[in-house]
């Protein structure tokens, strides 16, 4: 899961779909496409938001996205079309591209950074809407 700073989208990204995919054992995490907030915990407005919906995003810690997340995952699913743009630049190869994908589809899920505290529950609700749709569509 990336977005720009791996401390409000993705980590709600991260923590919903670890938790509807917990009965897989697959690795879920998340990332920012810039450094500005590496080691820092999500924000506080994030963890509060994931809190109210029963889930701990409190422990994850920002990290940048690294070229060698192509070759540790097979699925990258990104916020907005900027993060697809930047993430696509570290790509080298036509299997790392066809990893990447809009998370929400064609939609984006749009930056809640500089709002209050509703854009974070419509963040929430739009990425567990989508999280919902991939698994669903793995059960098949
Ligand atoms: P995120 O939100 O990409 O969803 O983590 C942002 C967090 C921080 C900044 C921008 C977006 N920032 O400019 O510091």
């Amino acid at each position: 899961m990336v977005c720009l700073g791996n401390i409000c989208r993705s980590p709600l990204a991260h923590g919903i779909f670890e938790h509807l995919s917990k009965d897989f054992s697959i690795t879920v995490d998340s990332a920012g496409t810039a450094n500005y907030h590496a080691g820092n915990a999500p924000d506080p407005r994030s963890i509060k938001t994931a809190a109210a919906k029963g889930i701990n995003i409190a422990n994850q810690k920002a990290r940048q996205f690294i070229a060698a997340d192509f070759v540790a995952f097979d699925y990258i699913f990104v916020m907005d079309q900027e993060n697809l743009n930047n993430v696509l630049k570290l790509a080298e190869t036509e299997s790392d591209r066809k990893k990447v994908r809009l998370l929400l589809g064609s939609d984006e899920v749009e930056d809640p950074y500089y709002g209050g505290d509703q854009g974070f529950e419509i963040v929430f609700d739009k990425i567990e809407k989508a999280c919902k749709n991939i698994i669903e569509s793995w059960n098949q």
